[in-house]
């Protein structure tokens, strides 16, 4: 009998997946649940022939410089991974994929949860009511912000950014966006195409984030682009926090030019920005996007079905390198 491939699964995935992996392969499960360390890493890469970390196991060029040759593929359970240094990973020949399409609408749902929470105060209203603190109503009490006939802008019109327009299509938005090259007119769907950034920020009164964090995206919002947004405009990030300044979006809520702001990603995970928490305009989410139970499976088992072409000897799907 062949030796089954061994896995290292450093968090528990559903039920689902973990139960099909251990069908077909020998399974190492971190049953702590707690992030891989870089010791961790290492440590099991002489010890197992693949990995399906989250994003919240790094990669980076030190770990992928110590990794154990017995490792030869990481199967990432994200599409995000910027937590993986792809070039350093190339060039020790693991192959990496990552699990594109089946998390797309959970995202777009969190994005328009965040936009409309934003918009409408949710943050402000809630807890007034939570408090016992609501004993007054009148005409002028908790006015939001419409998103009905309001420009969206899009920053990234990948598959999320493509499933949020969908949604948001749904409420009447006009979608506006940017990305590196222009959708075709089928996927456009009446979208107008913004070539730069910058010709996009002074036309929306709504903008999402869904490119994904590289170098050059880092900071993509600051204080120059806040600047050129919409006095009064609603920021939505549910791509990474690495995207955006975070001081200068700060600055920008308090001086009022960004009315409201949506957030389910942040420089610094999990804990978030302490700083945000003084604004009611504010909404927040701890990085929950893809948290629901049917993408869950889904990611988990197009990982796996990565890690089955991977060792039938065939092109993983998802092949990023
Ligand atoms: C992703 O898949 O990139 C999500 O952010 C969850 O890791």
């Amino acid at each position: 009998m062949t030796e089954r491939p061994v896995v290292w699964f450093p968090r528990k995935l559903s039920a689902a997946t973990l139960e099909r992996a251990r069908r077909d392969y020998d399974v190492i499960v971190n049953e702590a649940d707690t992030p891989g360390t870089a010791d961790e890493i290492i440590a099991m890469s002489a010890r197992v022939d693949a990995m399906v970390p989250c994003h919240s196991e790094h990669f980076t060029e030190a770990v992928v410089a110590a990794l154990d040759p017995r490792l030869k593929i990481i199967a990432n359970h994200s599409v995000g991974v910027d937590h993986c240094n792809l070039p350093a990973l190339q060039q020790r020949g693991i192959v990496v994929t990552n699990t594109p399409d089946v998390l797309s609408d959970a995202t777009a749902e969190i994005a328009m949860l965040l936009m409309l929470g934003a918009a409408r105060r949710a943050v402000e209203g809630d807890s007034l009511v939570r408090q016992g603190e609501w004993s007054d109503w009148s005409p002028a009490f908790m006015v939001g912000k419409q998103v009905t006939g309001a420009r969206l802008g899009i920053v990234g019109m990948g598959r999320v950014g493509r499933a949020f327009a969908v949604k948001a299509r749904g409420f009447g938005m006009e979608i506006h966006y940017h990305n590196r090259s222009r959708l075709s007119p089928a996927e456009e769907q009446g979208a107008t195409y913004h070539p730069s950034l910058d010709t996009l920020l002074p036309e929306v009164d709504f903008l999402s984030l869904h490119c994904p964090a590289s170098p050059e995206t880092t900071d993509l919002i600051g204080e120059r682009t806040l600047g050129l947004m919409r006095d009064g405009a609603v920021l939505v990030n549910t791509a990474r926090g690495a995207l955006v300044d975070e001081d200068a979006l700060i600055a920008a809520l308090d001086s009022g030019k960004i009315s409201a702001a949506g957030l389910d990603c942040f420089k610094v995970e999990p804990g978030g920005n302490p700083e945000f928490a003084r604004f009611s305009n504010v909404m927040m989410l701890p990085h929950i996007g893809s948290a629901t139970r049917a993408t869950r499976d889904a990611m988990g088992f197009r990982a796996l079905d990565n890690l089955d072409a991977f060792f039938s000897g065939n092109q993983p799907r998802d092949r990023l390198v």
